[in-house]
């Protein structure tokens, strides 16, 4: 059973540096990837978003999906990218209530901001980055890449 994650260590000192980073980050995502954003409020999980979208070939403006709880974009190739914030999310059943398992889409790409609200719901090969508020302008941020090897689907 392979088990190992990869974990790398980034620090930010402007809103710039962080939408670069996630910029970056974008092509290491293979499309059917699964983003899990978590941090406290204003820790920047938008900004990278915005970062990983224009690194995918969005060409929209992002902005956070708090009211919608889901944006759609159009990425590279057509695919799709799904932005998800979960920030009013009560309990994770919601989330399957409300058909996040359609958004977790194999043929493009999820970036969900307060990930760590979906408890298990969260297939278990997600890329987390967890982001910490270090100062007013510094921002340590935490890639744990999933495990690519898949043993019983998409769920735990
Ligand atoms: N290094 C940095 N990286 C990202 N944002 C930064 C940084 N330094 C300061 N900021 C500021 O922090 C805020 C980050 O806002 P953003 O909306 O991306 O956070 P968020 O984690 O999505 O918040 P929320 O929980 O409300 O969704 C912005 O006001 C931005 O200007
Ligand atoms: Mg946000």
């Amino acid at each position: 059973m392979k088990t190992a994650t990869t974990t790398s260590n980034h620090v930010t000192r402007s809103v710039e540096e962080t939408i670069a980073l996630g910029e970056q980050l974008a092509s290491s995502l293979p499309s059917g990837t699964v983003v899990a954003l978590s941090g406290d409020l204003g820790a920047g999980k938008t900004a990278l978003t915005k970062g990983i979208a224009r690194g995918l070939g969005v060409t929209d403006t992002i902005t956070s999906p708090t009211f919608t709880l889901v944006n759609e974009h159009v990425a590279r190739d057509g695919r799709r990218l799904y932005h998800v914030d979960l920030y009013r999310l009560d309990k994770p059943q919601q989330a399957v209530e409300i058909g996040i398992e359609e958004e977790l889409a194999p043929d493009g790409w999820t970036i969900i901001e307060w990930a760590e609200k979906l408890g298990d719901v969260l297939p278990a090969d997600a890329v987390r980055i967890h982001i910490e508020i270090v100062g007013e302008k510094e921002r340590q941020i935490r890639v744990t890449e999933g495990r690519r090897q898949k043993e019983e689907g998409i769920y735990r």
